[in-house]
């Protein structure tokens, strides 16, 4: 590990971080760029490093916050089958259980396009979107739910609190780990939770990362890669206890915490459990983090032989999903249009795009359907049964999934 005189200090403790990986210059994951556009796009280095005091791993330097999430950002949560209902069998524990109690108030922190908060409103219970991208907040509101259609940090969550009263949950998926003010965000969770609330976020564990060598979880937004270990170190740090923490199977592997002001709620056996897996997996270890290191350069190399074989061989190839994780997959590994023809994507604000400084063209699953090519590259790996089972005909036609997650293979 190289630690050098640029390197900031850690955003949840102040503590030196040490450096372990760097992507080098890479755009913002979902920067999709129209054919013909001019301009640069916004580069910056993607490069990531573990805290040697409170051991969060995070990136080194970040894109602006606004420049990430605005009017025109994609990503529509409800897009996955699977994540829809995931999120109703959160909402329906969080109703038989933290807002069983007279008149609940639950607030989210992204609530994207309401995927988890419109179960709630059709219980009728009060709750809060928070969401700072226009279009999404407006799709909220079109499913029902309430939105405050900014960005929340220590100033919004007093100004809930003032409004609305103290909340029983805040929840945040796919979120928190989004968002550089962290001291500020927790401040401002502080200031609206009840003496009896709870705050819960799920995000990508950095243990099943590194188990999984899926390094494309690294990009832009994903700024924070939490463990059991971090989590409750930044939880006393700001005035609160780590009290459960659950693994979960979506988007490649998650972690769903739950804080609670200290002294209120028993500690789930769950905590030391994962915390003792993680010390043998030895996830805060130097040569650990080397290990990694090398296993992304072994998993590009394999990738891009693979692919440059199958073109020489006359071979269609298209990729399947334009996820941000492509992103860093495609510019890591030097994946253009000559390796890849197209990608397709259900997302009808991707399509007729290019990928992010790799210029791949994003198409409408329709164009992968209508012409199976010989192999598809399943970039959206974390829905890969969901998509399987969705394109069973390609396979049954004789097609074939190449998959990079944890090794790069045909399936
Ligand atoms: N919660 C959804 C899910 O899990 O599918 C959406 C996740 S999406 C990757 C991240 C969301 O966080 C976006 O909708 C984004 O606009 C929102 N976001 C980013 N910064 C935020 C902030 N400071 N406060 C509230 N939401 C924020
Ligand atoms: P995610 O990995 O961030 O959830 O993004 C998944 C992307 O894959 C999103 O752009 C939508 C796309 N997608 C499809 O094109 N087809 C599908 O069946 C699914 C589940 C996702
Ligand atoms: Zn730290």
């Amino acid at each position: 590990m190289s630690r050098t005189t640029t390197v900031p200090p850690c955003r949840i403790c102040g503590g030196g971080l040490q450096e372990f990986f760097d992507f080098g210059k890479q755009p913002m994951a979902n920067a999709y760029r129209t054919p013909g556009e001019p301009g640069e796009a916004f580069t910056f280095r993607l490069a990531g490093g573990i805290c040697d005091r409170c051991t969060t791993v995070q990136l080194l330097e970040e894109a602006p916050h606004d420049r990430m999430f605005h009017g025109g950002y994609p990503y529509r949560s409800s897009g996955s089958s699977v994540m829809r209902s995931h999120f109703e069998q959160l909402a329906d524990t969080f109703l038989a259980t933290e807002l069983d109690r007279p008149d609940p108030f639950i607030v989210e922190l992204g609530s994207n396009d309401g995927i988890m908060l419109r179960k709630i409103a059709a219980a009728g219970v009060r709750h809060l979107g928070v969401e700072p991208c226009d279009d999404l907040a407006e799709t909220g509101r079109r499913n029902g739910i309430r939105v405050c259609n900014e960005f929340f940090d220590e100033e919004l969550g007093k100004r809930i609190r003032e409004e609305d009263g103290p909340a029983d949950v805040v929840f945040a998926a796919n979120t928190f780990s989004h968002i550089s003010f962290l001291d500020s965000v927790l401040r401002g969770i502080d200031a609206l939770l009840a003496p009896h609330g709870v705050f819960v976020f799920e995000d990508p564990y950095f243990g099943d990362i590194v188990r999984k060598t899926s390094f494309d979880q690294i990009y832009d937004e994903h700024i924070f890669f939490f463990t059991v270990r971090s989590v409750k170190y930044m939880a006393a740090a700001h005035g609160f206890e780590l009290v459960d923490a659950e693994r979960l199977p979506v988007h490649g592997g998650e972690i769903r915490y739950t804080l609670a002001r200290p002294g209120t709620r028993a500690v789930q056996p769950s905590v030391r459990t994962l915390l003792a897996e993680e010390e043998k997996a030895g996830l805060a270890d130097p040569a650990t983090l080397r290990r990694f290191s090398d296993d992304v350069r072994r998993v590009c190399t394999d990738l891009v032989s693979l692919l440059r074989a199958l073109r020489e061989d006359g071979r269609t190839v298209v990729g399947y999903g334009a996820t941000a994780k492509s992103a860093t997959l495609l510019n890591l590994c030097g994946i253009g249009p000559e390796l890849l023809s197209y990608v397709c994507d259900t997302t009808p604000a991707k399509q007729g795009r290019l990928t992010p400084g790799t210029g791949i063209p994003i198409r409408s699953p329709r164009a992968f359907t209508e012409e199976f090519p010989d192999y598809a590259l399943l970039l959206a790996w974390n829905h890969a049964e969901e998509i399987k089972s969705k394109e069973s005909a390609f396979v049954a036609s004789g097609g074939r999934w190449i998959e990079y997650v944890p090794d790069v293979r045909i399936s």
